[in-house]
């Protein structure tokens, strides 16, 4: 009889333990996070659900470094961003993180494949190869023939698509998208989350995907559901659809 080899253990690539966050003070003080605990496993797409103002953005904010937790424990690939100088902080962020922001955040005097290229220009790739990289990834995302047009040229789902461009042209180890489909069609979605999905699967690599989108629920290897600044639910593999309420 051959032996089976064992499967390895999944690896937590982030860890949150009763991490807080406010903003304000006195009596206009808002608990955004009250206490999250979670366990992020690398090489799967990891969704967070739930309703507005639940604190999802003020989270993934968190574990890119964008934003420091009020009190809590954080660990992502072994670093807590918010222990960081900010000089250290804006260097781990440049070289770990891709973002793509609810609002897009591109920048208006630059072409698509420019907008894309940031994170390599920041880095010191020379322009010509950052924008041949990040043509790259916006034909991957369906927007081959739109590399030379200005973000106020370009639709909204096309704008969305550039941001996710340029979150994925320096291949992050942290990928986090805060609705990323919600401005796309069904069909375009589909495409997207096809990629963000390829990026997940790639060992040592995670991506997380905040969404309101019911149709793409079934793509994610975990499913994290927040309520009133807390984790209310937290599941692996799922394959089916969650309740309604997301
Ligand atoms: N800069 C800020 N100053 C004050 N309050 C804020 C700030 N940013 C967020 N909040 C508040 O913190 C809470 C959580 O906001 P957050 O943006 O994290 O929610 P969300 O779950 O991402 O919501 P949505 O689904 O609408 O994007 C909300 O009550 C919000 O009003
Ligand atoms: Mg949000």
């Amino acid at each position: 009889m051959t032996a089976v080899p064992a499967a390895s253990p999944p690896t937590v690539a982030i860890r949150c333990a009763a991490v807080t966050k406010h903003y304000g003070s006195g009596e206009t003080r808002i608990a955004a996070l009250r206490g999250v605990d979670l366990a992020v496993q690398e090489g799967g797409l990891t969704m967070l659900v739930g309703p507005s103002g639940c604190g999802k953005t003020t989270l993934i904010s968190i574990l890119s470094g964008i934003l420091s937790p009020s009190s809590g424990e954080l660990s992502v690939f072994g670093t807590d961003p918010s222990r960081l100088s900010d000089g250290e902080r804006a260097e781990w962020r440049a070289s770990t993180v891709g973002f793509v922001f609810q609002q897009f955040n591109l920048l208006p005097a630059l072409t698509a494949a420019e907008n894309a290229a940031v994170p390599l220009l920041i880095r010191g790739v020379p322009w010509k190869q950052a924008v041949e990289v990040a043509r790259g990834h916006l034909a991957e995302l369906g927007l081959g023939e739109r590399c030379a047009s200005l973000p106020r040229e370009l639709s909204g789902g096309q704008q969305q698509r550039v941001a996710i461009a340029r979150a994925l042209v320096h291949d992050p180890r942290l990928l986090v998208c805060d609705e990323p489909t919600s401005a796309l069609d069904h069909e375009t979605g589909e495409r997207v989350i096809d990629v963000l999905r390829t990026a997940a699967l790639r060992s040592g690599r995670v991506v997380i995907v905040v969404t309101h989108d019911q149709r793409i629920l079934r793509y994610a290897d975990a499913l994290l559901r927040m309520d009133d600044g807390c984790i209310v639910g937290d599941r692996s593999n799922t394959s089916a659809a969650p309740a309604e309420g997301t």
